[in-house]
Parts: C-alpha cells; structure tokens; sequence
C-alpha cells in the first residue's frame, strides 16, 4: 500500500488516532477518533487487512468492593473501630470486649493493623500485667486501605494497572481479608500500527488533513473551490441498500392504469361494493337463472335486500326485456337481493342509467368478489378495472384499437381478440396478449359493444364500448409472477425486491 490516498476517511480517521500512542484499547480508539463502535470496528478489519495496524488481546485486571469489603467501609474496619473505642475511654481489651465493640476473633488482627498504622501505643500497668491501649497521633489519619476501599465505592471498578504504588500496597494488604476485594480477569482488544502505517501516515498525512471532503455552497460562492484539494470519491462503491416505507406495488400498477386512462382522455368514476342483484345482473340483461347468479359463484348478503333500487320505469322496462327476450317470469325479489358486485360493469351501467351520455370515456377501478376457491389462478377478492366509450359511431374496431393503444402504454406489444360471449354485449371479445417470459397467449380481459337489451331500456342511443380486466393479472405480467397469491403474501423479501422506479 504506498499511496494513501486509496484509504477511507474511517482508515485515515483511525491511523491518525493511533498514531499519539502507537497503540490503543478498541474503547480509547473509539473517543479518539471520534468514530461510531460499528465504523470503528469496520475500519480496523480494514486496516488489518491491509497490513497497517494489527491488534492482539491483552488482559487485565478489574477490582471491585466484595460484599464484606462494602460492610465493613459501613461500620468502619476492626481496627477503626478499636481506636475509637479507646478514643472514647476503653483503654483494656476486658471493657472493649465487654461493652461489645469488637468480637475476640477480630481483636488480635485490629491492635496488629492499628499498631502498623500508628493509631495506638501499648503500655502496661505499673501494678499488673494488664496492657493498656493509647491513641497515638496518627489515630486519625485515613489508612492506605480505607483510602483505597473508599476510592473503589466512589469509582465501583478500577484496573489495577491504574493503581499508584500505595495503593497497589493497600490491595495487597487487603487481598488477606477474605472478601474484601473482588477481582476480575478482563480482556480487550490492544490495537498496534505497524510500520506499514507508520509510514503511510508519517509521508503525506499532514496536508491529508486539508483535503476537503464535501462540496459546500461556501466553497462554491465564495470561490475557494479554486484553492481547495478535493480528496477523491469512489463513485462506483456500493452503497447499503435503503428499505424505506411505500407503496404496495399493486398500487403502483393502480396508479400506472389510473394515469394511462387519463392520458387517453377517460374520466374516473366510482360506486358501492355492494350492489342489488338489478344492477349487477338484471340491467346488464344477465337472466335470474344464469349460473353466475348462483351462490357458488356469487357472495349474497343474507338477511338485506335493496328495496327501491331504480325507478319504476327502468325496473318495468328492464323486467320486459327479460321476459320478451329470456322468455321466463321475472322475479322482483330476485332484483332486491343484496350482492358483493362481481364485477365494475355494475359501476358502469349505473353511471350510464344515471347520466345517459352521449359520448364520453369513463373508467373505473375497484374490488369485486367471486365465490371461487382461491388458487394460484383465482382470489375471491381482486380489482378489476372497467373502461366505456360512446359515442355515435363507435365501432369493434375503435375498441380493439384503444385495448391496443391501452396494452401499449403498459409495455404490452402483442395482443389478439378471441370471440366470447357475455349476456350483456354483442359482439364479445376477450383480449389475449404474448407473454415473452411464458413464451404463450394468456388471457386478459372482456370486452364487447353494449346490446340493444342493455342499453334501450335506459334511455342510451348511441352504441357503447365497454371492457375490463382484472389487475392482479396485469401485475402478475409486470412483475413475473405465476401465482397470484404472491402479490398479497406481504413477503418481505420479494416486496424488497421490487424497485421503485425501473432503471
Ligand atoms: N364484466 C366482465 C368480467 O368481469 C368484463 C366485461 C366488461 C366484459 C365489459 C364485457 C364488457 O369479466
């Protein structure tokens, strides 16, 4: 590694703080480069890598008060103790005994540590062999032990390579008294520059140092980017991937449809989830015994009916087109049940009945509900959107031209008609498009021109294109998917993966 210039600001940051010392705990290196622990910790295994600095374990040792340690400071040590019994008058070991102020199994060791300490003179009565105890002048100085004991309940821990000489003399003493101390074996990581750093720091680090990072206003305005070394920036390094909240990408394929109907001049209209079996069957001339009525494949709200749902003239016209052209009898009852529309075609034909336009281009998006059994094929729940154009002389052509121009704008080139039927328009079509990846025709959507049966009993004159698809079917084209329950699996992973925005 001879030029410096390739090194991180984290690498320069961290050889810059090791160079004081030569070598630093992880911990110091921390404050001293004034690093996050993680750029820390990165940057060493960089350097490391690199052959700059190298790190080995050392350990250490960490004191702390012991439970009888921290009692003892309470209460005062034995020999404290003793000496201000004496302080305050018993001058025998029989009346310190006596009046309860040390046990015999400590009075040996105090007189021994007072005596040490300087805190008592023995002497001996002149008329027996009796000892008697005096307080001398150093009674009351703190002993090296209680300074340090004191020290520890102040810091709680402290290394021992920390400790002055006199203290280290206290340790000692107090390591014979059984639970005074707590020591513990600690390690940490030592981290060393080798020469190798040393030397790419030792060259050129100094005026590394000036060299500006960021491109400011001030450096702009002010003019100084003239002067100024700018330090080199890796503009093909990789970048931590950023997983911020958004939109369900569903809702992006709504919004991309929502814009291309705008763009081809449609308005948005919208209508209820649930409908009365009128208008999401019988307007659309569907016959009450039509097996798409029939609750496996229709979900019915039990107990509600819908009791006036169109006025009386469409209810009589509508129920006369029925019976002229199904020949059966047509049941009002049937009308008033409530359902969870199947289909937007409800939407439309409702906007129509209501508004009987001459000519306009009207979508709507929205759920509808089957009563299927889910599959990798089928939701008993999934959107739908629905598009209509009128106008007095709009043909089968114009509405394979406008799935083309619609299918075009979502990426989607090759598409063909396939003759169908739906009760409600004549002729049918279902749109089939190529997909590339299944290298086959799926199916997309129907499509048709209103019939007469639909549209005469509402008042509307001119012919009426209309068609819808389901956008579950378009998002599962977009992003590749062959089973539709992945699109509402709420998969982290694959959510993830999907960009925003396609490059
Ligand atoms: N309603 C049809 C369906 O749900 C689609 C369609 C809409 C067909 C309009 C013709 C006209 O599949």
């Amino acid at each position: 590694m001879s030029n410096n210039s390739e090194l991180h600001p984290i690498e320069k940051s961290l050889l810059r703080a090791l160079l004081p010392n030569g070598r630093l705990s992880i911990e110091k290196l921390i404050e001293a480069a004034n690093l996050s622990t993680d750029q820390v910790r990165r940057g060493i295994e960089w350097l490391k890598f690199k052959g700059l600095i190298s790190s080995n374990d050392k350990s250490f040792t960490v004191i702390s008060l012991g439970s009888r340690g921290q009692e003892r400071l309470k209460e005062g040590l034995p020999e404290r103790r003793l000496v201000n019994a004496v302080k305050e008058g018993n001058k025998t070991l029989t009346s310190i005994l006596k009046n309860g102020l040390l046990k015999s199994d400590e009075i040996n060791a105090a007189i021994a540590v007072a005596k040490r300490n300087r805190w008592i003179d023995l002497s001996q009565f002149q008329t027996s062999d009796k000892v008697i105890l005096l307080a001398a002048s150093a009674a009351d100085n703190l002993s090296e032990e209680e300074k340090l004991l004191q020290k520890l309940l102040v810091q709680n821990k402290m290394e021992t390579s920390e400790l002055s000489a006199e203290e280290r003399k206290a340790l000692d003493l107090l390591r014979r008294r059984p639970d005074y101390i707590v020591e513990e074996e600690k390690k940490h990581s030592e981290i060393t520059l080798s020469d190798a750093g040393k030397k790419i720091i030792g060259s050129s680090f100094a005026d590394e140092a000036t060299m500006e990072r960021s491109l400011t206003p001030e450096i702009i305005t002010t003019g100084n980017w003239k002067n100024v070394n700018f330090s080199s920036i890796d503009v093909i390094a990789s970048t931590p991937a950023l997983y911020p909240g958004r939109q369900h990408p569903l809702m992006d394929i709504i919004d991309e449809v929502k814009e291309i109907f705008v763009s081809l001049g449609f308005t948005e209209i919208d209508g209820p989830i649930t409908q009365s079996g009128f208008w999401n069957f019988d307007a659309l001339f569907t016959p009450q015994d039509h097996p798409a009525r029939e609750m496996q494949d229709t979900f019915y709200i039990s107990g509600i009916t819908q009791d006036s749902f169109a006025t009386s003239s469409q209810i009589q016209r509508i129920s006369d087109v029925h019976k002229e052209g199904w020949s059966y009898d047509w049941n009002i009852d049937e009308a008033k049940r409530m359902v969870l529309r199947t289909h937007t075609t409800s939407v439309t034909i409702r906007y129509l009945a209501d508004n009987k336009p001459e000519s306009a281009r009207i979508f709507s998006i929205g759920r509808v509900f089957r009563n299927e059994k889910v599959s990798y094929k089928h939701l008993v729940e999934f959107n739908q959107i629905e598009g209509i154009l009128t106008a007095r002389r709009a043909t089968l052509r114009d509405l394979m031209g406008l799935q083309q121009e619609f299918y075009a704008k979502l990426g989607i080139k090759k598409i063909k008609f396939w003759p169908t039927f739906f009760p409600y328009t004549e002729p049918s079509l279902q749109s089939m498009i190529y997909n590339n990846e299944l290298d086959k025709w799926v199916e997309m959507g129907g499509m048709g021109i209103f019939r007469p049966e639909v549209t005469q009993p509402l008042g509307l004159d001119n012919p009426v294109l209309a068609w819808g698809v389901g956008i579950e079917r378009i998002a599962m084209l977009r992003f590749g998917l062959d089973d539709v329950r992945d699109l509402y699996g709420n998969n982290l992973r694959w959510l993830r993966s999907l960009p925003k925005c396609q490059l």
